[in-house]
């Protein structure tokens, strides 16, 4: 039985990357029936649209999607096509592994910690204003329901992966009312309903310093959306990158899983992009629904591909951004190569 899941290759390094894990998927007997749909620059071919209803229609229907980044013209009047798809499914929680990989050397040997980040509010609201000429004005909003949503959810994903600790990162010192907020829901759910999962919280630029200094003392993270956006590149950092870093959008009607890094224009069209950020997205989406569909069917292709890429980094077949010197399609022939063991 194969299953129906959205496809959005996106734009810049969006369609080479899906390319190449499309493959890897087909490969690895993934039981996915792919729906190809627009979204961002590739989408204006059809209209005026950077995200097309018939693509959000798609995603609603099917509830789950890989997809490629998307490019956001700077001021120029469009909506990320990101912040629109989270807020339309109300996908708002975010959630990004990040990890050392096989023979991926980097400052920290020991990095192994889960962010997850609250997608919906805060200051990407949306809500701009100029307020008289010469001065405009961003609003961060926060609500008890998201605040308090994305806590219990954090906590609950924290018990299922067995984590330890969650850490929340705010800047409540200064924002006394919105990320007071944040962190007054995410004490409550733990103290009335997780006691048993370790909590703390650091102010952001002091957590951002221990974070360089030694990220091994962090398991989860928790953020409001700006924070956790921020942060995630910088963990990104960590790790080898954002080639590396995989992500998934979560809400309780849909998922939408992607990579942390964007469209790369510096890079788009030159067949070099890493694709293995896109790929563990991709695995992610095997294991969210093997977990949700309670079918094991996805579990092989998931474990196959995870040991193949792992394998193919131990065996030192990287892109350029890892110090490597494979194009995006012989990187995944490397992971081609060693699916079956
Ligand atoms: P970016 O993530 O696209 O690129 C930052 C740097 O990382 C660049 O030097 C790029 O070449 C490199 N890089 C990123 N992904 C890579 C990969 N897979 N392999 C090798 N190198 C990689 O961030 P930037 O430049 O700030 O944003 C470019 C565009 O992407 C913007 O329009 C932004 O709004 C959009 N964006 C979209 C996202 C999404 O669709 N989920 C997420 C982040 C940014």
């Amino acid at each position: 039985m194969t299953l129906k899941a959205v496809i959005i290759p996106g734009d810049g390094i969006g369609p080479e990357v899906t390319k190449a894990v499309l493959r890897i998927f087909d490969k690895a007997g993934a039981p996915i029936e792919w729906i190809e749909k627009k979204a961002g620059v590739a989408a204006l071919a059809d209209g005026p649209d950077v995200l097309p209803a018939a693509t959000v229609d798609a995603v609603r229907e099917h509830t789950i999607a890989l997809k490629g980044p998307c490019t956001t013209p700077v001021g120029e009047g469009f909506t990320s096509v990101n912040v629109q798809l989270r807020k339309k499914l109300d996908l708002y929680a975010a959630v990004r592994p990040v990890r050392n990989l096989p023979g991926v050397k980097t400052r920290f040997s020991d990095v192994d910690m889960i962010i997850i980040r609250e997608n919906t509010e805060g200051l990407y609201s949306g809500v701009e204003n100029e307020v008289s000429p010469g001065v405009v004005m961003s609003m961060k909003v926060a609500t008890e329901k998201a605040c308090t949503r994305i806590a219990r959810w954090a906590f609950r994903y924290a018990t299922h992966r067995q984590r330890k600790k969650i850490t929340v990162f705010h800047k409540a010192n200064i924002m006394k009312m919105t990320d007071g907020l944040f962190i007054r829901c995410a004490r409550d759910i733990h103290r009335e309903e997780y006691p048993n999962i370790h909590y703390d919280e650091l102010i952001i630029d002091a957590g951002c310093m221990r974070m360089v200094q030694d990220p091994s003392r962090f398991d989860m993270l928790l953020l409001e959306n700006l924070y956790g956006d921020v942060v995630s590149d910088l963990c990104a950092g960590l790790v080898g990158g954002l080639g590396v870093v995989p992500g998934a959008n979560i809400g309780d009607d849909a998922a939408v899983f992607e990579a942390v890094h964007g469209s790369a224009p510096d890079i788009a069209g030159k067949g070099v992009a890493n694709p293995l950020a896109l790929l563990m997205s991709g695995v992610m989406m095997l294991n969210h629904l093997r977990d949700t569909r309670r079918d094991d069917s996805f579990d092989g292709p998931a474990v196959a591909i995870k040991q193949a890429y792992n394998q193919a980094l131990a065996d030192g077949k990287t892109t350029g951004d890892l110090g490597g010197s494979l194009s995006t399609e012989q990187f995944a022939d490397a992971v081609i190569e060693r699916l079956n063991g």
